[in-house]
């Protein structure tokens, strides 16, 4: 009790803060999102989200390398192919943007970690995640595309699959079909308890996946359930999820803790593009220190109990964090 116990007197200096820190951050923590496009020499910044670009094959090379050099382990890869149909083939197509990626990045940085994230909805000309049948997303046919995408981009090399549809079910068959053609030893990341989130609106630019009719919501989680993603990732550890994931992160930090508290199993959070695109805009009026505002954001999202976070600040942060 007062004036016994006094807060401040290990608030005075940095060092006793710092020694006294519960939560740290590292370049160690961050997944890095990559948008590939088609192309050569392409890196066509995405307005909503400064920073960003759409980058074709060799620039992202480029922007693997550096990430790397910076201390960042790992990159997820999204794709934007030439052609979108019903079916999404591009999303499984031996030759596609994302499985051509993989083989030009893996070759250039052997040892930086490369994710891939395995929907369908970047390569659909409806937009939405899966197969599309009398108006509503079909879930289990969509199952067998998503195993086929997942299954060719590690043929191409990918070090681990992320499946962000949200269909019932899809890790089971990820796995099963991982399996079957040798890759047993490729570990799944699921987007378990992925909402249905006006937060990811700038991706949609940036991704060019946004839906063509309807919305997502009979697929993606409900933004007000919290007992429901403890089921949901549940399920995916049971089919045989590696890591789990909740998105949004920064709105969603009850979650994260809930999944921490409940599940031994490492625990990623996606920092996502509206979450992102909220500090550049405030900074960019100068209503907010960006920067600070940045680290702040993160340190929470790891306060919360997440062990990787994916998000777009990766660079930003990895450059003030080597100091
Ligand atoms: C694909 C996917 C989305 C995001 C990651 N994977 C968009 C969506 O579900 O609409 C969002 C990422 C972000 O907003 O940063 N299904």
């Amino acid at each position: 009790m007062f004036p016994v116990n006094r807060y401040r007197r290990l608030r005075k200096n940095d060092t006793i803060r710092r020694m006294v820190r519960e939560t740290s951050l590292s370049a160690d923590d961050f997944i890095y999102p990559l948008f590939v496009t088609f192309g050569k020499g392409v890196r066509k910044p995405i307005s909503s989200m400064p920073g960003c670009f759409q980058e074709s094959i060799d620039e992202a090379v480029k922007n693997a390398k550096e990430s790397y050099a910076l201390g960042i382990p790992s990159i997820i890869l999204f794709g934007i192919p030439e052609h979108k149909d019903e079916l999404g083939t591009g999303a499984y197509d031996e030759n596609g943007v994302v499985q051509n990626a993989i083989k030009a990045i893996k070759d250039a940085v052997p040892d930086l970690y490369v994710i891939t994230d395995v929907c369908m909805c970047e390569y659909t000309n409806h937009g939405h995640c899966g197969v599309i049948e009398k108006g509503e997303v079909e879930n289990d046919k969509t199952l067998r595309l998503l195993a086929m995408e997942a299954v060719s981009h590690a043929k191409a090399g990918a070090d681990m699959v992320a499946p962000s549809d949200m269909m019932d079910g899809r890790v089971g068959a990820i796995r099963g079909a991982l399996d079957e053609n040798g890759f047993g030893g490729i570990p799944i990341m699921a987007y378990a308890a992925k909402y249905a989130s006006g937060f990811y609106g700038p991706f949609r630019e940036a991704a060019e996946s946004t839906p063509q009719f309807g919305d997502r919501r009979s697929y993606q989680m409900d933004p007000a359930n919290r007992r429901e993603a403890l089921r949901e990732i549940s399920l995916d550890i049971q089919e045989g999820a590696d890591v789990v994931m909740v998105k949004p992160a920064l709105s969603y930090l009850d979650i994260i803790a809930d999944a921490r508290a409940s599940f031994a199993i490492p625990l990623a959070a996606y920092n996502v593009s509206g979450e992102y695109s909220m500090v550049k805009a405030a900074e960019q009026l100068g209503w907010i220190d960006g920067k600070r505002v940045m680290i702040e954001i993160l340190t929470s999202i790891r306060r919360a109990g997440a062990d990787l976070i994916l998000t777009y600040h990766a660079k930003e942060a990895a450059e003030i964090i080597n100091g």
